[in-house]
C-alpha cells in the first residue's frame, strides 16, 4: 500500500466503503471519508467528512484533488417491482449511483490523466452487467458505472495514461445495511483488502465470487436473458428481500414563502444537506397559523419554492405539519429556530416523536423576514 498515501473514500462512512477506508487507515493510508451519516467510532488516520451527494454541491470534494486514490463507493437501491418505486426513489438513486459518480470522476480526470500514479476504484454491481428483474432502475444505474469506465478507460489508455479505473461489481454481499442486517465490517474486510490489491494493480473490472458463481450466472444470461430474467423474477420473490419501503429519507417543511428571501434559501439548503428528498408545503391563504395577507398569490410562491434545487416536491400544504404526515410519512421535519418551544412544535415533538420523525431547528437566518419585507414595501 506505500503507494498510496492519501486517499479519497465516498460513501466511507458505512458498508463495503467503511471498510475499505478502514482497510486504507490500518496500511497507514491518511484517509477523509464522506458520507451521510458519520459513525459513532473513530479512527486515528480517518478524517470522516459529512457528504449528500444528492446536493449537486462536491466543493467538499476539491481538497481531495491531490489525494493518491479516490474510492467511490456511495449507492442506494431497493429490490422492489419498478412500478414499486416512487418518483424521488428514481431520482435519488441515478443521482447517488451514476450521475454523481460520472460528476466526481469528472473533477478527477485531470488526475487520472498526469502520468503521476493514481489508483481509482468505483463499486458497480453484476447488476450493471445483466438484466434486473426487480432491481431495474438499481441495475440501469450501474450499467452506466459500467460503460463509463469501460469508455473512460479507454480513452486514458489512448491519451497514454497508466491511470486505470476499477470497477467493481459484486452480487449480494454478506455484513452490509445495504442488503438487509447491520453492517458488519469484520465480514467486508477480506473483500475490501482484495478490492485494494486489483485497483493497486490496475485491474478494470472485477467481479467477486466469479469462478464459484458469477461465471455461470453471467454465461446462463448471455445465453438466453429471456429465461435468465424471468428465473432472476422468481429467485428474487422467494429471497424474501423486496424492500416495501423507500429506504432513502424524506424530509419534509412548511412555510408560507411570500417575497422569498435568504432566510427561506438557508433553510431549503440545509434542509436538502440532510435529507435525500426534500418536500416543502406551502401554505394557502387563510392558513391559521400567520394568516397575514401574503404580497404573492400561492401559485408564484409554489413556482418559485419548486424551482429551487434543493426542492424536489412542492404541495400546497394542510395547515398542521402531523395532518401532512398522514399524506407524507416523512423521516424529518424542519424548521427555523425561532419555533423551537412553541406549543405547536412541542406537541409535533411528543406526536411525531414516537413515530420516528425526528425534528430539526436550523439557525434562524437574522436580519430579514417575510413580514420585514412586506413592511419596508408598505412604506414605500
Ligand atoms: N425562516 C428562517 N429565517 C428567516 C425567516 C424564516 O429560518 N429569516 C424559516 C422559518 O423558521 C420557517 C421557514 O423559514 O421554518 C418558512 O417561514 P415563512 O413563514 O415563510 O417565513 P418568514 O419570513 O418568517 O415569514 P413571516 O415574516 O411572514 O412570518
Amino acid at each position: 500500500m506505500n503507494r498510496i498515501r492519501t486517499a479519497a473514500v465516498i460513501g466511507g462512512t458505512s458498508g463495503l466503503g467503511r471498510s475499505i477506508a478502514e482497510a486504507l487507515a490500518d496500511a497507514g493510508v491518511r484517509v477523509t471519508a464522506f458520507g451521510r451519516s458519520i459513525p459513532e467510532t473513530s479512527h486515528a488516520n480517518i478524517e470522516y467528512q459529512p457528504l449528500n451527494l444528492l446536493c449537486g454541491d462536491f466543493s467538499p470534494l476539491e481538497a481531495q484533488l491531490d489525494a493518491d486514490a479516490l474510492i467511490y463507493a456511495a449507492g442506494l437501491g431497493r429490490i422492489a417491482p419498478f412500478d414499486q418505486l416512487t418518483d424521488g426513489e428514481l431520482t435519488a438513486l441515478f443521482r447517488t449511483n451514476a450521475e454523481a459518480f460520472a460528476r466526481v470522476l469528472h473533477m478527477f480526470q485531470p488526475r487520472l490523466l498526469e502520468k503521476r500514479d493514481f489508483y481509482c476504484a468505483v463499486i458497480g454491481s453484476i447488476a450493471g452487467l445483466i438484466s434486473s428483474p426487480m432491481f431495474a432502475a438499481y441495475g440501469a444505474s450501474k450499467a452506466a458505472v459500467r460503460s463509463l469506465c469501460e469508455s473512460v478507460n479507454i480513452e486514458l489508455e489512448a491519451q497514454g495514461s497508466p491511470n486505470r479505473i476499477l470497477n467493481v461489481s459484486p452480487g449480494a454481499l454478506q455484513g452490509t445495511r445495504f442488503y438487509g442486517g447491520p453492517d458488519e465490517p469484520e465480514k467486508t474486510r477480506a473483500l475490501a483488502e482484495e478490492i485494494l490489491r486489483r485497483m493497486l494493480d490496475r485491474e478494470q473490472l472485477f467481479i467477486p465470487r466469479y469462478e464459484e458463481t458469477y461465471r455461470d450466472v453471467l454465461a446462463r444470461y448471455h445465453a438466453n436473458p429471456e429465461k435468465f430474467g424471468l428465473e432472476s423474477w422468481d429467485y428474487k420473490q422467494r429471497s424474501g428481500r423486496i424492500g416495501e419501503k423507500p429506504r432513502m429519507k424524506v424530509g419534509f417543511l412548511s412555510g408560507t414563502f411570500d417575497l422569498f428571501h435568504i432566510g427561506h434559501l438557508n433553510l431549503l439548503r440545509r434542509a436538502k444537506r440532510y435529507c435525500d428528498y426534500l418536500i416543502v408545503g406551502v401554505h394557502p391563504p387563510g392558513s391559521s397559523h400567520k394568516n397575514k395577507p401574503t404580497f404573492i398569490p400561492l401559485e408564484e410562491r409554489m413556482e418559485i419554492v419548486g424551482s429551487i434545487k434543493y426542492v424536489d416536491k412542492v404541495v400546497v400544504t394542510l395547515d398542521e405539519d402531523d395532518a401532512m404526515y398522514e399524506l407524507y410519512p416523512y423521516d424529518y421535519l424542519f424548521v427555523g429556530s425561532d419555533y423551537k418551544g412553541t406549543e405547536r412544535f412541542n406537541r409535533y415533538e411528543r406526536e411525531l416523536g414516537p413515530k420516528g420523525v425526528e425534528i430539526i431547528y436550523f439557525p434562524y437566518t437574522q436580519g430579514t423576514s417575510s413580514t420585514q419585507l412586506r413592511e419596508a414595501l408598505s412604506r414605500k
